[in-house]
């Protein structure tokens, strides 16, 4: 069986382009999803740069990319500063957003995100928080 692909990104070089990474620099993506614009990134970055990624998405964990410059943190970007503080960083160079949902939470019916599907409406991203009825 043909695995879906999780998320391809769009204009991925033009996106990651307007960054202007520099090798040693400290880089946050806050919609890591499929994890395509953390790639770019790393590929882009020296053994001194860092990327630091955030979703909210338990499932983008099966994402995760071994690097020993990359950190994922499976938390909500809305604590972008904490996170950073805790991990020591104070400043960064740039910050990535691909704000939306992922092709995979469409493509999940029990996700309750599309229309294609006969499913309980849920659209929940991350599926730890409370899950509101009428
Ligand atoms: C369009 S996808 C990003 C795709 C990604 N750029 C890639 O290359 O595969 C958006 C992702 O952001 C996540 N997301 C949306 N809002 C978020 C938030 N407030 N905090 C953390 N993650 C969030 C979603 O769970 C989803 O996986």
């Amino acid at each position: 069986m043909e695995l879906m692909e999780y998320h391809k990104p769009v204009l991925l070089t033009e996106t990651v382009d307007g960054l202007n990474v520099k090798p040693d620099g400290i880089y946050v993506d806050v919609t890591f999803g499929g994890g395509g614009h953390s790639k770019e990134i790393l590929n882009r970055l020296g053994e001194e740069g860092r990327l630091v990624a955030f979703d909210q998405d338990e499932d983008s964990l099966v994402n995760q990319i071994n690097d020993s410059r990359f950190l994922l943190i499976n938390e909500n970007f809305r604590y972008l500063k904490q996170f950073l503080k805790f991990n020591n960083v104070s400043k960064v160079d740039g910050i990535l957003g691909d704000f939306g949902v992922s092709s995979h939470q469409f493509n999940v019916a029990e996700r309750g995100f599309s229309t294609r599907f006969e499913a309980e409406l849920d659209m929940r991203m991350n599926k730890k928080s409370v899950l509101l009825g009428f």
